[in-house]
Order: structure tokens, then sequence, then C-alpha cells
């Protein structure tokens, strides 16, 4: 070992002095079960991340047979997708390097300097050691915001070649314009998806050659949440001191849970939200982009814990855009009566593809009345919600899709069926047959959506304009006034 400088030295003698004192005034912190991350070889807890979840780690098996169907042949594949695993946005480029150098730093002090681990629960020396070696990856920077990731191309990549496989009689020969129908959204992790996703297809490169559909000037197909004021409004409600998902930061479980972090980590005081999600956003991203790895800043969190957090996301979810919001099922108007329409008609495309982002398919999930509980997620039920359908980690992990599969059989009574898979796993409504729905069941109830109403449904009527409150109500004093003077004129 080399010598530490003396004034460190003095420094840390001190701490040590005040340290004991205290801790003869009151009894040695402890907080939570034990828990060694590097030591673990399940890590479950992988699987509880939220929207920022491995694809790897929640989509089905290939080797699923959920596909295979008796005496029905698939005819025609429709798909709509999440990006695959990305880097985090400009903000937190700019500020995680430092914040997580500054509380990585205050760790390593607290149980090796300042001595303030907890006695029972502490962290186990692989996991300090892990996070002693954490560095921020020179190569992230604001520059590559938001892009997708090398694994993120593989999400997509291989993504394609399952259902290719699953589906050969859909994805048959050589890439030809008419058989496939694919658009994405104007950012360059959708559009990398799309690539990613053609190239699992046609091979390495290929991609080149598969033409996108353009993006609309209002895409409120793969975007409707972009043009609807109603929406915004309700997504500020969240953010409200009496929504559900503030009542549960506030609540003792979750400040149980802070305070619980902070101690096993060695901290005198309590960590801030914002603190803990440093820690939680960098674990989580690192666990997706190099999933065979252990990210140092997962270990930082027990299992338990990490449920707390899960939980606390998927409420803001719920409440934004899923049941909890009346008007979310109506905004996925435009992409179901696409879903109907294409797969109403055996005729080509066979193959349509949609790239798109996490709101996007839990307002698709809404509307097709998937993933419905019986008791709504609330700041106050969490152990009765503990194996709740809605959780954004199944739902909307990275690259996260709905594949509606047409089947044509031989069933004279209803020769058209499908099947709807959520992360190749088949969804299961109570209207359908383990998974497969007749055509006819499937038209009466999504109804709603198809009868060319979406222009009326899509956020309450006030159509796919950028119209914000203010322009709103000027709007409505000229109209008034119009209609005032008009009549003055007339008299
Ligand atoms: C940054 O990128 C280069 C080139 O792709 C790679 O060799 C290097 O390992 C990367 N650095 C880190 C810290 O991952
Ligand atoms: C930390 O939070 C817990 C739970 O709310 C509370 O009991 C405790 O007093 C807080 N600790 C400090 C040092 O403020």
């Amino acid at each position: 070992m080399t010598a530490l400088p003396p004034s460190i030295v003095a420094r840390a003698l001190l701490l040590l002095t005040i340290c004991s004192t205290v801790s003869a005034q009151f009894p040695a912190p402890r907080c939570c079960e034990t828990y060694c991350y590097s030591q673990d070889s399940d890590r479950t807890q992988v699987k509880h991340f939220a929207t920022k979840t491995a694809y790897e780690v929640i989509h089905g098996p290939s080797s699923s047979r959920e596909h295979i169907v008796p005496n029905c042949r698939p005819s025609k594949f429709w798909l709509l997708s999440r990006h695959g695993t990305r880097l985090p946005g400009k903000k937190a480029i700019s500020a995680l390097p430092q914040t997580l150098k500054n509380l990585r730093d205050s760790i390593l002090d607290n149980y090796d300097v300042r001595r303030t681990r907890p006695d029972v629960g502490r962290m186990c020396p692989d996991d300090l050691e892990l996070l002693r070696n954490w560095r921020w990856d020179s190569n992230i920077t604001t520059d590559y915001e938001s892009f997708l990731t090398a694994q993120g191309w593989n999400d997509l990549k291989f993504l394609a070649k399952r259902e290719q496989d699953r589906f050969y009689e859909v994805f048959n020969g050589p890439y030809v314009r008419e058989n496939y129908l694919f658009r994405h959204t104007k950012t360059q992790r959708t559009e990398a998806s799309f690539r990613a996703f053609a190239d699992g297809l046609f091979g390495d490169g290929a991609y080149v050659h598969v033409k996108p559909e353009p993006e609309p000037a209002d895409d409120t197909l793969l975007k409707p949440y972009d043009f609807c004021p109603a929406y915004d409004a309700n997504k500020d409600r969240n953010k409200d001191a009496n929504s559900e998902q503030s009542k549960f930061l506030r609540s003792p479980l979750f400040l149980q849970t802070l305070s619980d972090i902070s101690t096993r980590l060695g901290f005198q005081y309590n960590l801030s939200v914002d603190q803990v999600e440093a820690m939680w956003d960098q674990c989580r991203f690192e666990q997706a982009w190099h999933i065979q790895e252990y990210s140092p800043w997962c270990s930082v969190f027990t299992k338990e814990q990490v449920n707390v957090l899960e939980y606390k996301e998927d409420l803001g979810y719920y409440y934004q855009n899923s049941y909890g919001y009346p008007k979310a099922a109506d905004l996925a108007c435009y992409a179901v009566s696409d879903m109907i329409r294409h797969l109403a008609r055996p005729e080509n495309p066979t193959v349509i593809g949609y790239f798109t982002h996490e709101t996007e398919i839990q307002l698709f999930l809404n509307a097709l009345g998937a993933k419905q509980d019986r008791e709504a997620p609330r700041a106050d039920n969490y152990y009765a919600m503990r194996n709740r359908q809605f959780r954004s980690s199944e739902l909307t992990p990275f690259a996260a899709n709905v594949a509606a599969v047409r089947y044509q059989c031989t069933d004279p009574r209803e020769p058209v069926k499908v099947i709807f898979f959520l992360n190749e796993k088949a969804l299961m409504f109570d209207w359908c047959k383990v998974g497969l729905c007749d055509w006819s069941e499937v038209q009466r109830r999504y109804q709603r959506y198809t009868e060319g109403n979406c222009a009326k449904l899509y956020c309450g009527g006030s159509g796919a304009k950028r119209v914000n409150v203010g322009e709103g109500f000027i709007m409505l004093v000229s109209v008034v006034l119009t209609v005032v003077l008009a009549a003055i004129a007339r008299k």
C-alpha cells in the first residue's frame, strides 16, 4: 500500500473520532436485506427497469410455438415497434458524469474513510470495487444524445430475424417494394431501428435499398401525443401534488426506500429523489447497453428497492398514457384503424412495420384493451398491485413492439383469425381463444376506431393542430367578435 499524505491521515482520524462519538450516541444504522449484486447470477431486477429495461430480458423465446395454429397459415404481419436501446438525452449527458462521480466518491468515502456504512445490509466488497472502477464512457457526448446504440441495432435486427423465422410464409423472398411498407418518425433512433430491422430481414447493408414511406407533417399515426394540447395538460396534471405519482413520492413506503438506499450507501442524510434517479438511470442504461456485464450503479439498489422505483414510474405512465387517462385510447385511433384496414384484406403490402416511441406503444395497448388490471395502481396500494399486469417494464422495454398477425384458416365459419403479440408473446383477451381471435370479433371490438371517425375521436375532436391554449383563446375571441360585429352590422 502506498503511504497516504499526513493531512489525509489526520482528516481521516478526525472523521473516525467524530463517527465513533456519533455511533456511541445513536444505535448503529441498519437498513435492508444483505445483497451482493456482483455475486448474484439471477439478477432478476433487470426485468424491472421500467422503460429502460433491455429487450433481451423481456421478449418471448425464439423457441416459442404460440404462432403455430393448426389449419391456419399466416398471411399478413403488422408491427408497431419502439426504437431499440438508446443513449441518454442531452440533459442527462450534460449532468450525469459529474453528478455520478460525486456520488461515487462520497459512497467510497462513506465506506473507506468516514466508516458510516450500516452494520446490517452493507454493500459487499465486490460491489464497492465495481463502483471504484466506474468511469463515464467518454464516447458518450451530447453530439450523440438519444442515438441508437449497438445493442439497440441488434434489438431490432434480431427481432426481424426471429419474426422472419416464425412467419416465413409472409416474409418470403427478397425485398419487393409492393410487399413491404415501412415508416419511422423523424429521429435518428427510429430511423436506425428501421434500418436494423430491414438488415435483419434482407442481410447486412440491405437497408439502403429499402424505401420507407416519408413521414407526414402532423404524424397522428406514430406521434399522436405531439399534436394534442389536452394530452399535454393531462401530462402536467400528473406533476401536481395530488397525482398518484406525487402522492407515492411522499408516501411512507417511498420515503423509507430513499432512506434505506441512503443508509446502505453510508450517507447520514437522505439522498434526494434526483440523486437516486441519477444512479438508477445510469444503472438501467448501462445494463441495457451491455447486457452481459454488471453495471456498478445497479449494485447500489436491492431488488426490493428496484421494485419500488419501478412502481413510481408505472404510476406516471398509467395516468399519462393508459387506463388512468380516459382519453388515451382515442389518441391511438389512427394506429388502430390502420392496423384493421391492413388486416382486413389479404392484398399487398403483406408486411407493415412502423418505428416509433414508448408513448405510442402504451397508448396503443390501451386502445387494444390489453394488460388491464381489475384495480388501478395508486399511491396507497403498492402491495396489492405486486402482481399487476400493467408493468411498464413488460409493456415498453426498449424495442417494445406489438405485432398483429392475420391468419387464413380452413374454418369455413371464421376463415380469418388474428393473434396479437406483445414483445413476441401472444396477448390474451377474454374474447379470444388462448390468444387466437376471430376476425369478426376483432372488427366488433375495435369498431369505435374503424368507422373513419378518427378525426372526431382524436384528442376529443380538437384535431391534429398545434393549437396551444393561448392561440385557442384568441381564436375563440375573434370568432365571437366576428359574430357580434356581423350582428351589429346587420342592425
Ligand atoms: C470509444 O469508442 C472507440 C471506438 O469505437 C472504442 O475503441 C473505445 O473502446 C470506446 N471507449 C469506451 C470507453 O468505451
Ligand atoms: C430520512 O428519511 C426517513 C424516512 O422519511 C426519516 O425517518 C429520517 O428522519 C430521515 N433522515 C434524516 C437524517 O433526515
